[in-house]
């Protein structure tokens, strides 16, 4: 595939109030089987209130997949982080990695900047690169 022309999105949102571990499995495994036929790569993280996802790939398949994605009733108070084009996939591997960032303690410093990130309505381009820096660690 050209990987000339990719957009990376990154959003947070609130999850749902009534959602269980087993509707994010559910979604995850939406992601997963739904990406792979769409080539959209990136990593979905979680805390106990919030999601937080990257998605990469085709600029059409990104911004399609992510209005479907933004009106599921599952979360709330969707946002975007980052939005740009990159040259190179920053997860080739993951059709849609899934960390639970509470239950991994070498990852207590993203899920303590998601807590605090949630709460904000609106990101600074210094917002998103702290974020892309700590997608790194994943
Ligand atoms: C936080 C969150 C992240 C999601 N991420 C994806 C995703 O990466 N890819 C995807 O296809 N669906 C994702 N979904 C599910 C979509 O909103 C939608 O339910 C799904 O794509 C419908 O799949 P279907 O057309 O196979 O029924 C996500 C939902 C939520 C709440």
């Amino acid at each position: 595939m050209n990987n000339n022309n990719l957009l990376q999105l990154t959003y947070i949102s609130r999850i749902g109030e009534h959602v269980t571990a087993a509707q994010i499995e559910q979604i995850h495994h939406q992601a997963e089987k739904n990406n792979a036929r769409l080539h959209i790569t990136g990593v979905l993280v979680l805390t106990e209130d919030y999601f937080m996802q990257l998605l990469e790939g085709e600029i059409t398949a990104v911004q399609t997949q992510f209005a479907k994605i933004a009106k599921d009733p599952r979360h709330t108070d969707v946002r975007i982080v980052s939005e740009k084009s990159v040259l190179t996939r920053q997860f080739p591997h993951w059709h849609m990695g899934l960390t639970r960032t509470l239950d991994h303690h070498e990852h207590a410093d993203l899920a303590a900047v998601i807590n605090l990130y949630g709460k904000q309505p609106h990101f600074s381009p210094q917002h998103a690169d702290a974020i892309s820096l700590l997608f790194r660690s994943l």
